[in-house]
C-alpha cells in the first residue's frame, strides 16, 4: 500500500481546480465553442477534458473504480487532441455535439467530489499497475497542471474583447538587452538525463531511464535571445533566405507566410508584442518566443545551432566540481527569485533579470520564462516502457516529428520544473511559450 500525504494531494488537487476555473474565467461566454487555435479542441472541451481526465486515471485505472458520467467521460477522455500539439493532423471535432456549459461544469462538480473522496479515503494499492509508485494519481494531478499551461497560450491567440481583461497588470519591461554573442565555455563532462526509477517520487514515461551521456566542451549564450536579438533577424531579411531553414521547415515559412515571430503583432509601422490582455509595445529585453524551426533559422544565421538535450542539461544542472544540481541554482526549491515561473505572470520578464537563478556556470533563466528548443528529437530512453495510467502520453509521438523542449515558462507549475521533465512539439508549432539560445564549439 502506497503512503501518501493525503492532505498535500487534496491540498493539491484543490489548487489545480482553482486555478483552473481562474482560466476559465478568463473566458468571454461567446467564446466558449470557439477554437483560438485551428485543428485544436474547443473551449469548452478542455472544461470537461480535466474532470474526466483525473476521473480516469486515478479513479478508473487506479483504482479500478466506477465511472462517474459515462457519456461526458466518452466525450471529454481524449477528444481529439493529443496532450502536445500535433498541427499536422486534422482532429477537428466539428461533429461532437458539445454540452452546455451548466453541464460540464456540474459533471465538473461530480468529478470533483468523486476524486476528494478518493484522495482523502481510497486504498492506493501498488498490486495495479497503474498505482505502482502511485503513479495514477500523479499523473491526475501534472496532467491538470500541464493542460493550464496549453490553455494560457491557447487564450493568448484570442481577441482582446474575447477575454475579461484583469486590471492593474504591471509588465516588467525595463533591463538592457543582453547580448546574444557572449556565450559561455562549458567545458566537457557527464550529462545525467532522466529520472531515477527507484527514487523518483514520480516521472512520465518518458523520462525514464536515468542515463549518463557524455557532452563535448560548448558555448552558449548567457541569455535567451531576445526581442530586439531576433528584430535583427527579421530586419535582415532571415525570413526569405532559404540558405538559413532546412526545405521543409522554408516550405512551411513560404506555404504560411510567415515572416516574423507569432507573438509579434505589426501595426502602422510598429511592432508589438501580443501580449494575453493587450498589444505591448516590442519589449526588447523579453526572450523572443519562436518555433523551432524559426529559432534554428536565427541559429544558423548566428553562425551557431541550438542546443541539443544533453548540451541543455549540462549548462543547467552540471558543475565545475562535478556533482549535478536538482535545479540550475542548486537543490533548493523553486521560488519567484529564481526564475519566471508557476504563474506569476502572463508574460515574459527580460532576460537575465533572475540571477538567482543562474546555473553554476553563469548561464541565466534555463528554467523559466520561456520553454528552451533544443536539436533533439523527441524519442523513447532505453527501458522506456509506456505508463499503465496514460499508456498513449508519449509513444505517439515518438514519430521523428517532434523536437524536445526543456526548462519552463510563467505558465509551468513548480511541480513541472524537475530536472527530467520533457516537453515537445513539432518544429513548426509557434504558439507555445518557447525560446531558445544558440551555441557553438
Ligand atoms: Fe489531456
Amino acid at each position: 500500500m502506497l503512503t501518501v500525504d493525503r492532505s498535500s494531494v487534496v491540498e493539491w488537487y484543490q489548487r489545480n481546480r482553482a486555478r483552473s476555473r481562474a482560466i476559465f474565467d478568463i473566458i468571454d461566454p461567446s467564446a466558449y465553442y470557439s477554437r483560438p487555435i485551428a485543428l485544436r479542441n474547443p473551449i469548452v472541451f478542455y472544461e470537461g477534458h480535466l474532470p474526466a481526465f483525473s476521473v480516469i486515471a486515478l479513479i478508473e485505472r487506479g483504482l479500478g473504480g466506477p465511472k462517474v458520467d459515462e457519456r461526458l467521460e466518452k466525450i471529454f477522455e481524449r477528444g481529439i487532441d493529443p496532450d502536445s500539439a500535433d498541427a499536422a493532423v486534422p482532429r477537428s471535432g466539428a461533429a461532437t455535439a458539445w454540452p452546455s456549459r451548466g453541464e460540464v461544469l456540474q459533471f465538473a462538480d461530480r468529478a470533483d467530489a468523486a476524486m476528494l473522496d478518493a484522495l482523502a479515503r481510497a486504498e492506493f494499492r501498488e498490486t495495479r499497475p497503474a498505482m505502482e509508485h502511485g503513479q495514477a494519481l500523479y499523473t491526475a494531478l501534472e496532467h491538470e497542471a500541464m493542460h493550464q499551461e496549453t490553455l494560457l497560450y491557447m487564450w493568448h491567440r484570442l481577441p482582446y474583447d474575447q477575454k475579461r481583461k484583469h486590471a492593474g497588470i504591471q509588465y516588467e519591461l525595463d533591463g538592457a538587452p543582453p547580448s546574444s554573442d557572449e556565450r559561455i565555455r562549458i567545458p566537457s563532462g557527464i550529462a545525467t538525463l532522466g529520472a531515477n526509477r527507484e527514487t523518483a517520487t514520480f516521472g512520465w514515461d518518458n523520462e525514464f531511464d536515468q542515463h549518463q551521456v557524455h557532452v563535448s566542451e560548448f558555448g552558449i549564450d548567457q541569455h535567451n535571445v531576445t526581442n530586439a536579438d531576433f528584430l535583427a533577424f527579421v530586419e535582415a531579411g532571415g525570413y526569405r533566405d532559404p540558405a538559413l531553414w532546412s526545405p521543409e521547415n522554408f516550405a512551411w515559412v513560404q506555404a504560411e507566410k510567415v515572416w516574423h515571430p507569432a507573438f509579434w503583432i505589426r501595426r502602422d509601422g510598429q511592432w508589438f508584442w501580443r501580449g494575453m490582455f493587450e498589444a505591448i509595445p516590442l519589449p526588447g529585453a523579453w526572450p523572443v518566443y519562436v518555433s523551432q524551426a524559426e529559432a534554428s533559422a536565427y541559429a544558423r544565421w548566428k553562425g551557431a545551432r541550438l542546443p541539443t538535450e544533453a548540451e541543455f542539461h549540462r549548462a543547467a544542472f552540471g558543475t565545475p566540481s562535478g556533482p549535478e544540481r536538482v535545479y540550475p541554482w542548486g537543490d533548493a526549491p523553486p521560488d519567484a527569485t529564481r526564475g519566471n515561473f508557476d504563474f506569476k505572470s502572463w508574460e515574459p520578464v527580460p532576460a537575465g533579470s533572475r540571477p538567482a537563478g543562474a546555473s553554476a556556470w553563469g548561464v541565466h533563466d534555463l528554467v523559466g520564462n520561456g520553454w528552451e528548443w533544443t536539436s533533439t528529437i523527441f524519442g523513447p530512453f532505453e527501458g522506456f516502457a509506456p505508463m499503465a495510467s496514460y499508456p498513449e502520453y508519449s509513444a505517439d509521438f515518438f514519430d521523428g516529428q517532434h523536437y524536445v523542449m526543456k526548462g519552463g515558462s510563467a505558465a509551468t507549475a513548480n511541480e513541472l520544473l524537475r530536472r527530467s521533465f520533457r516537453n515537445w512539439f513539432r518544429p513548426n508549432y509557434p504558439y507555445v511559450y518557447a525560446t531558445f539560445r544558440t551555441v557553438n564549439h
